[in-house]
């Protein structure tokens, strides 16, 4: 069990939700949370919006049940933090990297985009939002540059043959579209995109997650969520 430190809401419909929990999160790693006893049955998967070793936290959005039982946690109150779980994005890429988020898919890419920048590579950032934008100070902090839509489609704003690596996180449609113009601008940059299907155990053993890729099925959750993108969106 954690304890919540603080629950903050953003927006609408979007928290931020530290919690203190002793941990050791590679970027793009997630956790299954849980801030109930038996109803509903499964843990919610939400990645790691930043994290310092003593603290976790998480950016979500409330969309039904679960996520609306978190949104009424407050601090002092105790929460079960199941994880870190995953790959994550991968920590040996240097150089000219963007990171393009949409909707709930920016939240792991704050801790990414400042841990690519602390090894010095020079971080874009292109954030897509479908209603108020959020943390934009935050993200402009751990960012060279920041790009920001609303309403529209931030894969519009992105020239993949500027980088030598790109990251995505967001709606399945936004990262397939961006695959497209990867490969209809023939860059070279490897794109890695981090899946979020809907998951039932988390630790791999209920096939619920399951994505095909070309090296035949895997588990989002224990072999991704993160694959480069012609390995999910390179299979018709
Ligand atoms: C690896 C991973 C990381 C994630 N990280 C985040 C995050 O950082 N922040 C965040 O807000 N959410 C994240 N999600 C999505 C989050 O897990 C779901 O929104 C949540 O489980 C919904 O639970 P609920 O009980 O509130 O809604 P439910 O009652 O379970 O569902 C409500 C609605 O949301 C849809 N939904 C549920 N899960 C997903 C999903 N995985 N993808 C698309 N639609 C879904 C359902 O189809 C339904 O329409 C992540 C998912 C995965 C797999
Ligand atoms: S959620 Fe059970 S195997 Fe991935």
């Amino acid at each position: 069990m954690a304890t919540v430190l603080e629950n903050r809401q953003l927006s609408e419909d979007f928290f931020l939700l530290k919690a203190r929990a002793e941990n050791n999160v590679r970027p793009g790693q997630f956790y299954m949370l849980r801030a109930w006893d038996t109803y509903p049955v499964l843990s919610r998967p939400i990645s790691v919006f930043d994290a310092d070793g003593e603290t976790v936290t998480f950016l979500y959005k409330v969309v039904g049940q679960g996520t609306e039982l978190f949104s009424r946690l407050e601090a002092g109150q105790q929460i079960t933090l199941d994880g870190p779980h995953g790959n994550g994005f991968p920590e040996d890429i240097k150089g000219k990297i963007a990171l393009v988020g949409g909707g709930v898919g920016i939240a792991p890419l704050y801790m990414t985009a400042r841990a690519y920048k602390e090894k010095g590579s020079r971080v874009d950032l292109y954030l897509g939002f479908s209603g108020e934008p959020l943390l934009e100070k935050e993200y402009g902090a751990v960012a060279d540059r920041l790009e920001v839509n609303v309403g529209g489609f931030i894969t519009d704003y992105i020239d993949p043959a500027e980088y030598d690596y790109i990251v995505t996180c967001g709606p399945e449609i936004m990262m397939r579209v961006l695959y497209k113009k990867c490969v209809d601008t023939g860059t070279a940059a490897p794109l890695y995109v981090s899946m979020e299907n809907r998951m039932a155990c988390g630790i791999g053993a209920c096939l619920v997650c399951t994505c095909r890729t070309a090296g035949g099925n895997r588990k989002v959750c224990k072999d991704g969520p993160v694959f480069l993108g012609e390995e999910v969106f390179g299979v018709g």
